[in-house]
């Protein structure tokens, strides 16, 4: 079962096959399975760029999609997340795309489950597939990671990007650094080095920026965005002390002004938007590994 939860499910050398996978299908390579199969997404939490790019990946594969509300499904009269995926997979689902706000919801899902699970994201825990297109916009940049300067700003403590992020990057090669207001830091602060916003943009090839998760922060004391723009922003002075070659990342959605300035998000530099087009070619190759032997 070729399922995918955590970036830590993959060896460096199976991480480096689904990047020359979706390299494949960004270059124009077609698959499809070879009978009728049914993927199911099932997003318990919003969601735009993950869910309508497994959607495009889905159809561009020939995958019929069984498309999951939960305001309108029986998890409005108490069905549990197990019950839902065992009556879909007893019906006909051949995988299961799941985006959930609790921390591993899979655990329980895994050992009664028969079909594969595509974590697209679960509460401050992973967000494996996020992480491979990531991965996929810098290899395209950079040709590959080794000793490449990374700095991850902003949110860590409440980002599943950086936690899959900084362990990947950090196998594959690269010195991942990170910034943003200390007391966000947690779980990072004892593995990674500590910069300021001005010492990351001066050594920064990739400067990954996080969104602020408001709707993580329990109504915790916090910054005006101005306040946090000036700080921990990348504001339009900073974006011109960084390196010539080095790019800005951010896995969306933008809050423009704060964690970034307006302006620099479709800025030269930025790889924004290219992350989401790779983001269709990285489901495809994940979702070809889970169907491919079924
Ligand atoms: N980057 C990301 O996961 O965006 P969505 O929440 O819109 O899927």
């Amino acid at each position: 079962n070729k399922g995918l939860q955590a970036m830590s499910d993959l060896t460096t050398a199976e991480v480096q096959e689904l990047l020359n996978e979706a390299q494949a299908f960004a270059d124009g390579k077609t698959w499809s399975p070879d009978k009728p199969m049914f993927a199911a997404n099932l997003f318990f939490e919003p969601s735009t760029r993950t869910r309508f790019s497994f959607e495009v990946a889905e159809k561009k594969l020939g995958l019929e999609l069984l498309q999951f509300d939960g305001e309108t499904s029986s998890v409005k009269k108490g069905e549990s997340l197990y019950d839902t995926i065992k009556t879909l997979e007893s019906i006909g689902a051949d995988v299961a795309v799941i985006r959930h706000p609790e921390d591993q919801y899979y655990v329980d899902l895994l050992p009664k489950i028969n079909i594969p699970i595509i974590n697209a994201g679960d509460g401050c825990g992973q967000h494996p597939t996020q992480s491979l297109l990531d991965l996929l916009t810098i290899q395209q940049e950079f040709g590959d990671f080794e000793q490449l300067q990374v700095v991850i700003c902003g949110d860590l403590r409440h980002s599943r990007v950086a936690r899959s992020n900084a362990e990947i990057l950090t196998k594959l090669g690269a010195h991942v650094s990170i910034s943003g207001p200390r007391s966000w830091m947690n779980g990072f602060d004892h593995e990674y080095t500590y910069v300021t916003m001005d010492e990351a943009v001066k050594k920064a090839d990739v400067m990954m920026l996080l969104r602020i998760q408001h709707e993580r922060h329990d109504g915790e004391a916090t910054f005006s965005k101005e306040d946090y723009h000036e700080q921990f922003g990348l504001t339009i002075n900073r974006e011109q002390r960084m390196r010539k070659h080095s790019i800005i990342l951010h896995p969306a959605p933008v809050n423009r002004g704060v964690e970034i300035a307006d302006e620099l998000v479709e800025c030269e530099r930025s790889r924004i938007f290219k992350q989401m087009k790779n983001g269709v070619f990285i489901r495809m190759a994940v979702l070809k590994r889970a169907l491919a032997h079924i």
